[in-house]
């Protein structure tokens, strides 16, 4: 089955464990405003529970951790702000490539480069050149990341390649367009901070992912608030538009995962 084949036309094998975890890191600022610090104490804080939930993948066993970092609506905040992230961005490019490529972990960024410092698509560059061959995780960074975006340049990216696509086209003509098109969608979707919302992050690759929202603040995140969530997913029933009956008949079937139109009743 190929990699990126969308979880609304097939059932994926997911298991246990997520295949691919996707957090929406927020509440850093309040995390900070909690302690009387500057907002960007709460981002600086925020690097240590990235490495955290790094390893805490890694050991798990989970094939991608894709983390929001900075969306495309994140250039309305205060440009103060904004300066300290990408010298925050810049400094862990810096110091934490090498590690991950130590550990195996394969290493990328997804979004709108074209707005950020040569210096950093340098650096995002060379380590993701550094970690292609690493086969342990895939940690992508969505860095000047939208859905609407992604969604955007996709289309833009294939009607350059077929501009008879402007007729006609069907999702598997777009889905190798898409920036994340080398990891399966997400299996479990996470988000900090309390806010109940998708905020411009993968749209279309979170259609039928199982969607987890915690209180806790991103710089409180640890290991243990991840297992809750991977706890809470292993709870759920993956239906893709099925029936419960259908779900059950599928996964006692050997082999019978995919449910061609003929099949149904
Ligand atoms: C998330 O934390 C980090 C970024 C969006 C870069 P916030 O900075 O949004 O923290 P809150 O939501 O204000 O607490
Ligand atoms: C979402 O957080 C983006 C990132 C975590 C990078 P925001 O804090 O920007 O989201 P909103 O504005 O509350 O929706
Ligand atoms: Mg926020």
């Amino acid at each position: 089955m190929p990699i990126n084949i969308s979880s609304t036309l097939e059932i994926p094998k997911t298991g246990i464990i997520p295949r691919h975890v996707a957090i929406i890191m927020d509440g850093n600022g309040r995390w900070a405003k909690n302690r009387f610090l500057p907002r960007v104490a709460g981002h600086k804080q925020a690097m240590d529970t990235v490495r955290g939930i790094v390893k805490a993948c890694a050991e798990r066993e989970i094939g991608y951790l894709t983390l929001f970092a900075f969306s495309s609506e994140n250039w309305r905040r205060p440009k103060a702000e904004i300066s300290v992230l990408m010298q925050l961005f810049m400094v862990a490019l810096e110091q934490e490539v090498g590690k991950l490529h130590e550990n195996g972990i394969r290493f990328k960024v997804v979004g709108d480069l074209s707005q950020f410092e040569p210096k950093i698509i340098e650096f995002i560059r060379n380590g993701e050149r550094l970690t292609a061959a690493n086969t342990n995780l895939t940690l992508t960074v969505a860095a000047n990341y939208g859905g609407r975006w992604d969604i955007m340049q996709a289309t833009r990216k294939m009607l350059s390649q077929r501009p008879e696509s402007a007729h006609s086209f069907e999702e598997e003509d777009l889905m190798p367009h898409f920036a994340m098109s080398y990891a399966p969608e997400p299996d479990l979707f996470i988000r900090t901070g309390g806010e109940k919302r998708i905020s411009n992050f993968l749209l279309w690759q979170l259609a039928y992912t199982e969607l987890y929202f915690t209180d806790t603040l991103w710089p409180d995140f640890d290991a243990r608030a991840l297992d809750l969530a991977i706890e809470s997913y292993q709870q759920r029933e993956r239906r893709f538009g099925r029936t419960s009956e259908q779900i059950e008949v599928s996964s006692s079937t050997e082999g019978a995962r995919r449910f061609e139109a003929t099949e149904q009743a």
